[in-house]
C-alpha cells in the first residue's frame, strides 16, 4: 500500500526534529540566537517540500529528515545574514537577531548554523551522499552569488528584468529547487525525475520571490511579519520597481528617480510616495502576471514527473497554498 503523508504530517515531523536539535550548549551568547531563530517558526516550506518530494517516490521519508532540517537551518542562516545586509528590523513579527543582539552575534550565529546545516545534510544514505552534497554545495554558493547581485543592484540603475530574474533565481529559487531535488534523490527517483523536480522548484521559487516582492509593498504587516516597504527604502531592484521604471512616462520616471537618488528622506514618506506611483501604474497586477507565468511554467515540469496523480496531490496543495500567501 502507498503511504502518502499529508503536508500537515510532514510539517509536524519537521517541527519535532527541529525542536530536538541539541542547541542548549555554551556559550549561550552563541546558541541563544540560534534557538531564537529556529524556534520562531516560519513556513518551513523547504524541509516540507523536500520530504514531500521524497515521498513522491518512496514511502519512507524518515531517512530524508536530517537533510530536510539541514536545509531549513541553512535557510535560517541566510536570513540572519540577509537581515543585516538589508538592515531589516523585523522577521516573523519579532526583532531580527542583529537588532535584538548585535551584528557580530548574528554573523557568528549564522556561521554556526551554516556548518550545522552541512552536518545535518550529510546525514543521509552513503550511496546518495555525493550527489546530495554536490547539489547542496552548488546551491549554497549560488545563494551567496544571488545575495551579492541583490546588493550590487541597490546602486545600479539600469538593471534589466532578465537580470533581476537571474538574481532571484540565485538568491531564492535554487534553494527551493534543491529541496525538491534532494528529496527526489533521497526517495530514489530516476535522474530525469529528480531534474524535473529541480526545474519545478526553480520556477516555483522564482514565483515565490516575485510574490515576496509584491508582499513587501502590499502585504499586511501582521501576516507578512516583516517591515512593509523595506525594499523601497533600500532601493531594491524588485520587479515592481523595474517594471515601473520601464512603463512610466517621463514625469513619473523622474518622480521615481528623485526618490531613488534622494540622499536623505523620510522613510514613511518615501514608501508612501513610491507605493502611490506603483498604484498609478497598476504595478501590482503586472507583477502578479509575471508571478503567474513562472507558476504555470513550474507545473509544466511537475507534469513530466512520472508518478501517479494521486501521489502528487500533497505537493500540488502545498504549491497552491503559496499563491495565496500573505506571510
Ligand atoms: C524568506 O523566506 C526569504 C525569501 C526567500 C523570500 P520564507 O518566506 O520562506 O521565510 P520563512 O522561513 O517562512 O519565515
Ligand atoms: C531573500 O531575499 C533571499 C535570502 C534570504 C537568501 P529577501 O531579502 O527579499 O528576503 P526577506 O524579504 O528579507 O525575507
Ligand atoms: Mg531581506
Ligand atoms: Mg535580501
Ligand atoms: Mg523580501
Amino acid at each position: 500500500m502507498n503511504k502518502t503523508y499529508s503536508i500537515d504530517a510532514l510539517h509536524q515531523k519537521v517541527e519535532l526534529a527541529i525542536n530536538a536539535l541539541p542547541l542548549t550548549k555554551k556559550p549561550q551568547e552563541l546558541y541563544e540566537p540560534i534557538r531564537y531563530s529556529l524556534a520562531m517558526g516560519g513556513k518551513r516550506i523547504r524541509p516540507v517540500m523536500l520530504l514531500a518530494s521524497c515521498n513522491l517516490f518512496n514511502d519512507n521519508v524518515e531517512d530524508a529528515l536530517n537533510a530536510a532540517i539541514g536545509l531549513e537551518v541553512f535557510h535560517n542562516f541566510t536570513l540572519l545574514h540577509d537581515d543585516i545586509m538589508d538592515n531589516a528590523p523585523l522577521r516573523r513579527s519579532k526583532p531580527t537577531v542583529h537588532t535584538k543582539w548585535n551584528n557580530n552575534i548574528a554573523i557568528l550565529a549564522g556561521d554556526t548554523m551554516f556548518v550545522k546545516a552541512s552536518e545535518l545534510v550529510m546525514q543521509c544514505d552513503d550511496s546518495k551522499l555525493r550527489e546530495v552534497l554536490e547539489t547542496y554545495h552548488k546551491t549554497a554558493i549560488e545563494v551567496c552569488e544571488g545575495q551579492q547581485l541583490d546588493m550590487n543592484f541597490e546602486t545600479i540603475n539600469n538593471v534589466s528584468i532578465p537580470q533581476y530574474i537571474q538574481m532571484i533565481t540565485l538568491k531564492t529559487a535554487v534553494l527551493v529547487a534543491a529541496s525538491f531535488k534532494i528529496g527526489a534523490i533521497l526517495g530514489g527517483a530516476l535522474p530525469e525525475d529528480a531534474e524535473n523536480m529541480y526545474h519545478f522548484g526553480k520556477n516555483l521559487g522564482i514565483a515565490f520571490q516575485l510574490q515576496d516582492d509584491i508582499l513587501d509593498v502590499y502585504g499586511s504587516p501582521d501576516k507578512f511579519g516583516k517591515q512593509i516597504g523595506g525594499d523601497i527604502i533600500s532601493n531594491k531592484k524588485t520587479y515592481l520597481l523595474l517594471k515601473a521604471l520601464q512603463i512610466a512616462d517621463r514625469y513619473k520616471k523622474e518622480e521615481l528617480a528623485n526618490w531613488i537618488f534622494a540622499p536623505k528622506f523620510d522613510a514613511i514618506e518615501k514608501v508612501q510616495a513610491v507605493t502611490e506611483i506603483y498604484n498609478y501604474l497598476n504595478i501590482r497586477e503586472l507583477a502578479k502576471k509575471e508571478f503567474e507565468k513562472y507558476y504555470v511554467q513550474a507545473f509544466s515540469y511537475f507534469d513530466k514527473v512520472l508518478v501517479s496523480e494521486e501521489r502528487k496531490f500533497e505537493i500540488l496543495s502545498i504549491s497552491r497554498s503559496l499563491v495565496g500567501r500573505e506571510e
